[in-house]
């Protein structure tokens, strides 16, 4: 999906930049995220739910997949609303301009002043637990916050265990065996406007047939609530489909997928005479998971004879913490060496402080030496977003590419940034030995 190639010099550019030229004016490591593979995927899943969904339907991007102000501006103006997690992430699409209408605040135990802020901004909160709901009745705001409701729906699907969350013993959302006396409240509850149901299965899914019989049990759900009399008319099938990071990866299309999503609904809709509700997905890593890459460059080599040969980059699991907590696989090239063939494979090793910091464990490349443009695709979901300054990293900057243009959406740190938030008691200053 990416816009990808070689130029005449044997270098890759995505969005019609030089990747390796990239890294020497903006810095290394360096994220780099294409826009018009961005703005692809947002018409992909807008069209497939249009092209197969007669009743309303909206997309809202998981921003927890990667959150600044530009990326929230940039999905917002392809008509697509944004989930948020957390009070960060809600302020930051506010500030990036996202109509509240279409911000949906998600979260297993959102304190007080989150819940104040989403009721402020008048966005729709999707309540959790028992706690969240009895809150926000207590608030007597005065207009009724729209409420969703997460259900589990006790479904199981294949993933990282990690990132799992349909099945009953998830932290998130409401058992089913609680939905009655949940919908029982919210109809004694005049002050919370019932918008609909939702639910998340999980994320890295590769099978439709999940989503597909989600829809059957959150339309069930829906019915039940229309039937005491809610106005429960908006049904979220959640996020969770799956991206190829390596050959090994084969998820369906995101045409696939919303068709599919889209098609299950609308039968359980008609198999259970419901009328058809507001259909929402809320994607995260199959927006922009393709759509980005990491850019670092080559330093130490360590041979280990006859075991294995490392090349360390100058980031690691502060930039991508996904394969030293999920054991995720990645792919790699060369982006100043597009045209050489691979000649050896070595084990790529970021430059923290910790054995695990391993990127990649086996990775074929042409022979590499020190000032070479190391690439890792698809990086772009849940790699700056999880970043860390342990050991005191500077988190890298990140560009958006389009056409030849390059323009920063977040700037890599500096020293003074790490130590901004410090403090130092006077009484350390002086110090007496
Ligand atoms: N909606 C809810 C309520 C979610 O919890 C999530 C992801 C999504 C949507 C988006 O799921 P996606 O389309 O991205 O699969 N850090 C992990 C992924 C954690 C996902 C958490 N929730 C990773 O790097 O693999």
């Amino acid at each position: 999906p990416i816009t990808a190639k070689v130029n005449d010099r044997g270098h890759l550019e995505i969005g019609a930049c030089d990747v390796t030229e990239l890294v020497k004016q903006f810095g290394s490591p360096l994220y780099i995220m294409d826009e018009h593979s961005i703005r692809t995927a947002c018409s992909q899943y807008r069209d497939g739910l249009k092209d197969h969904y007669q009743g309303e339907s909206l997309v809202i991007y998981a921003s927890k997949a990667l959150n600044c102000l530009a990326l929230c501006a940039l999905v917002n103006s392809e008509g697509l609303g944004i989930d948020v997690a957390s009070g960060g992430e809600l302020y930051t699409a506010l500030q990036a301009g996202v109509d509240p209408e279409k911000i949906y605040f998600h979260g297993n135990n959102k304190s007080v002043a989150e819940l104040e802020q989403a009721i402020e901004c008048g966005c729709t909160i999707v309540a959790d637990n028992w706690l969240e709901l009895k809150t926000l009745a207590s608030f007597n705001a005065n207009h009724a916050p729209k409420v969703m409701l997460r259900i589990t729906p006790g479904i199981e699907c294949h993933t990282h265990e990690y990132i799992r969350t349909g099945h009953l013993d998830s932290k998130f959302g409401f058992d089913p065996n609680q939905v009655p006396e949940v919908l029982d409240f919210l109809t004694k509850t005049s002050n919370l406007d019932f918008v609909g149901v939702h639910a998340h299965i999980g994320s890295q899914i590769f099978e439709r047939q999940p989503h597909q019989d989600l829809a059957g049990v959150l339309v069930k759900w829906l019915k039940a609530a229309q039937e005491l009399g809610l106005p429960a008319r908006e049904l979220n099938v959640g996020g969770g489909l799956g991206i190829r990071y390596t050959e090994a990866d084969d998820p369906p299309s995101i045409t696939e997928w919303t068709s599919a999503v889209a098609k299950a609904v609308t039968m359980a809709c008609e198999q259970l005479q419901v009328s058809l509700p507001k259909l929402i997905c809320e994607p995260g890593r199959s927006l922009v998971g393709n759509t980005g890459i990491t850019a670092y460059t080559v330093g130490a080599r360590k041979e280990v004879p006859e075991i294995r040969t490392y090349i360390a980059v100058d980031g690691g699991m502060s930039d991508n913490a996904r394969p030293i907590t999920y054991q995720a696989e990645y792919r790699s090239m060369l982006g100043n060496k597009m045209s050489e063939t691979a000649t050896e494979t070595v084990t790529v090793a970021g430059k923290h402080c910790e054995s695990g910091d391993i990127l990649i464990q086996s990775a074929s490349l042409p022979k590499t030496v020190s000032g070479d443009t190391l690439v890792i695709t698809s990086t772009g979901a849940y790699g700056y977003s999880m970043a860390s300054n342990y050991n005191r990293l500077l988190r890298p900057g990140m560009v958006l590419v389009y056409k030849g243009t390059a323009d920063m959406m977040v700037e890599r740190e500096t020293y003074e940034d790490l130590i901004a938030q410090d403090k130092f008691p006077e009484r350390l200053k002086t110090v007496d030995n």
